[in-house]
């Protein structure tokens, strides 16, 4: 079965205008223009099997979403060739903007005075979607995003969650088979965020679609993907397991110490890695296996006022690969990707 998206080499390189500071640079600048080059994507190349859920992760200005807006069509690369569902993107053909959607959590594309239901009524006359279709798709997704009775609300009076799921069923009235996702979550509370998750984990496991998640929340990436693909300026520095991060970089764990007095032990540092130290409190690094050999010594030597023991975050694993990507990751393999959503081309 041929993968649902292939991308080889893909780059984006943007011109841009370089305005120089003050008046008699802006007079020279009418005539001659200064250009700087921003390569946002690498010649990056990676693969998607149909159904698959890949996280596209790293830092800000890294090229996950004009990777997305690449394989949605929205921008043309500079070089190289990306094939989704059979279709080149750039070609824009419309037998491809009915089979995937772009979902912007940045950017609203539903109508802003007109209720939700409006809107789902002219992706219906867009995409052609057969009226029953299109009656029992929305009410299923109303239904399971539980906004049923918001849809005749203007958007612009629903909360950001709520416009949130909204966009989402925008998406999916098509019944796309592949999404791209560019931060669905961003901004959302706790509750909102829980709630997008399971929802797109329930409907990817039924509906066996092709996503494509950015996201900065690892508790998105965690809930949803078991691949994560990691991009750094541009260039893929990982692309592999979800767990294969976890596993190599989080071989430690951290011992988050409060002593009985007012300083730290000077001689802390033989346990293990001392950072974050505001005395009477610090935190110590410590290999998953010496968790409890520390413990006993530390308890045994010190009055300790409080003591928790964590797994290192995510997001400071993940950005360990970044800073550490050239000598960390050349065992590991590379990969990319970006979004296009309803009326989005
Ligand atoms: N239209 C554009 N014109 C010029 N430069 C651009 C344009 N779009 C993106 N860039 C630049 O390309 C680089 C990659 O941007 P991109 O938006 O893909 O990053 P990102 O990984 O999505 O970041 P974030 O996590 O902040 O959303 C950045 O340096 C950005 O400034
Ligand atoms: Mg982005």
């Amino acid at each position: 079965m041929p993968a649902a998206i292939e991308v080889s080499n893909l780059s984006k390189r943007y011109r841009v205008y370089r305005k120089r500071e003050g008046v008699w640079a802006s007079v020279t600048g009418l005539f001659r223009r200064d250009y700087k080059t921003v390569e946002a994507v690498k010649s990056v190349s990676f693969s998607i099997d149909a159904g698959e859920m890949v996280a596209f992760l790293g830092p800000n200005g890294a090229g996950k979403t004009t990777t997305l807006k690449l394989l949605s069509g929205l921008v043309f690369p500079t070089s190289g060739d990306a094939v989704v569902l059979g279709h080149i993107p750039w070609k824009r053909e419309h037998s491809y903007r009915r089979r995937f959607s772009l979902v912007m959590g940045q950017k609203n594309q539903l109508w802003w005075d007109l209720p939700a239901q409006e809107s789902f009524g002219l992706h219906k006359e867009i995409y052609r979607i057969d009226p029953d279709a299109f009656e029992r798709r929305r009410d299923e997704l109303t239904d399971l995003l539980e906004v049923g009775d918001l849809v005749a609300q203007p958007v612009r009076e629903l909360s950001l969650g709520e416009r949130m799921r909204m966009e989402l069923i925008a998406a999916l009235l098509h019944s796309p088979d592949v999404l791209f996702l560019d931060e669905p979550t961003i901004g959302l509370d706790v509750v909102s965020q829980r709630k997008v998750q399971e929802f797109l984990k329930h409907y990817q496991a039924e509906k066996k679609i092709t996503v494509i998640l950015t996201s900065h929340y690892m508790k998105d990436v965690e809930a949803l993907c078991r691949r994560a693909i990691i991009i750094n300026e541009g260039e893929i520095k990982h692309d592999g397991p979800l767990a294969d991060i976890t596993d190599r970089f989080s071989r430690n764990k951290v011992i988050h110490l409060q002593f009985a007095g007012a300083d730290v032990p000077a001689d802390l540092g033989k346990y293990g890695n001392v950072f974050d130290v505001h005395p009477p409190r610090a935190k110590l690094e410590v290999p998953r296996q010496k968790i409890a050999e520390v413990l006993t010594s530390l308890l045994a030597k010190y009055t300790l006022e409080d003591v928790g023991v964590q797994e290192r975050p995510l997001e400071e694993v993940i950005a360990e690969v970044f800073t550490n990507s050239k000598s960390n990751c050349e065992e590991v393999s590379v990969s990319v990707g970006e979004t296009v959503g309803p009326g989005g081309i």
